[in-house]
């Protein structure tokens, strides 16, 4: 038994590492597919596309960043990644984003902020023009980072039901309904709450369940790791996962399975420090909690903030 283990570890060691089928840009399928390169990265000057924006960097991975001409960049320092700039508003500039080179694959880790707070159906419009132009210029994978509670997703979730309906959450399911209906592979990644900066580091404990009714927290650390375990991976195409670390627990009220509102932080929070998230309003944006590793968000605009 120890020798077949040593053999098969040997043969593993000798072997090539696997590539995944969207970053081996040698697999003919049609020209165009055949000659892609490259990952288009939707929201990579944020908290969580700048760590996906890393972990692909490091794996040697071309990365092209969409970003607005406002954008910050300093998440990305010292990466070498390129840059389109675009707003996801704006669809003519998302179809230049896909004409700039074939890519292989595209990824969305945007978050409606700042001046596209008051955008009607930023989600679901920025989703069907990057799947369009995705389809038009042969991506072979779409990942969408959503939210678990989107759409009809909040009457799944035990944990949601007595949280308030929420404009955003609507639009971020009819933005996965784009994206279904797109002709894209797609892979939908939903998750609840999000640690408010700074960053903790991923936990290495995180997952992917088909489990749709799972409510739970999650590090962007950890998001971006399983964004790479999906990426070019056909069994995990055309699916819809939550992403949940089930020991995770940054929330003052750990230990309630319970959400206390997918609204933001409460008064309690908001008293000691905690704001919605950058860009939720302008004034937030430089207030970030000062020891905001007890305090988590989902992607809400806090209700009781102008
Ligand atoms: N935050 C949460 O609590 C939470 C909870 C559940 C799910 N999520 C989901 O997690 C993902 C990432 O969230 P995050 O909190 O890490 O994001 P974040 O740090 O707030 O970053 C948002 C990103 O989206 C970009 N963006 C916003 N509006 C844009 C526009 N009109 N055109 C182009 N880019 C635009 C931002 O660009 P700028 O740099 O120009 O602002 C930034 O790169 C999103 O899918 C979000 O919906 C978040």
């Amino acid at each position: 038994m120890k020798r077949r283990l040593l053999f098969l570890l040997l043969v593993g060691m000798l072997l090539p590492p696997i590539v995944p089928a969207v970053l081996d840009n040698t697999q003919p399928e049609s020209s165009q597919q055949a000659a892609c390169r490259g990952i288009l990265l939707f929201g990579g000057t944020g908290r969580l596309g700048a760590s996906i924006a890393r972990l692909l960097a490091s794996a040697g991975e071309p990365v092209t960043v969409f970003r607005r001409s406002s954008s910050p960049q300093d998440r990305l320092d010292g990466l070498n990644v390129r840059y389109v700039v675009g707003d996801l508003a704006d669809e003519r500039s998302i179809s230049a984003a896909f004409d700039a080179q074939p890519f292989c694959a595209a990824i969305d880790a945007s978050a409606q902020r700042g001046a596209s707070n008051s955008v009607q159906h930023f989600y679901e419009n920025a989703a069907r023009w990057i799947v369009q132009n995705a389809k038009r210029t042969g991506v072979r994978q779409f990942i969408l980072h959503g939210s678990i509670g989107a759409g009809d997703n909040r009457d799944e979730v035990p944990a949601l039901r007595d949280a308030p309906a929420s404009d955003r959450l609507i639009d971020k399911g009819r933005a996965e309904q784009a994206v279904i209906a797109g002709g894209v592979p797609y892979t939908i990644i939903r998750h609840g709450l999000v640690p408010y900066d700074p960053q903790p580091p991923a936990t290495g404990r995180a997952y992917l369940t088909p489990d749709l009714t799972t409510w739970g927290e999650i590090t962007r650390d950890d998001l971006a790791i399983l964004t790479l375990d999906v990426l070019g991976n056909p069994a995990r195409f055309n699916r819809i996962y939550h992403a949940i670390d089930p020991q995770l627990r940054l929330r003052r009220d750990a230990g309630t399975d319970l959400p206390r509102s997918i609204g933001g932080p409460s008064t309690d929070e908001r008293k000691a420090g905690a704001t919605a998230v950058r860009g939720a309003r302008d004034s937030d944006a430089k207030s970030e909690p000062a020891h905001s590793d007890t305090q988590t968000t989902t992607d809400q605009p806090d209700p009781g903030q102008p």
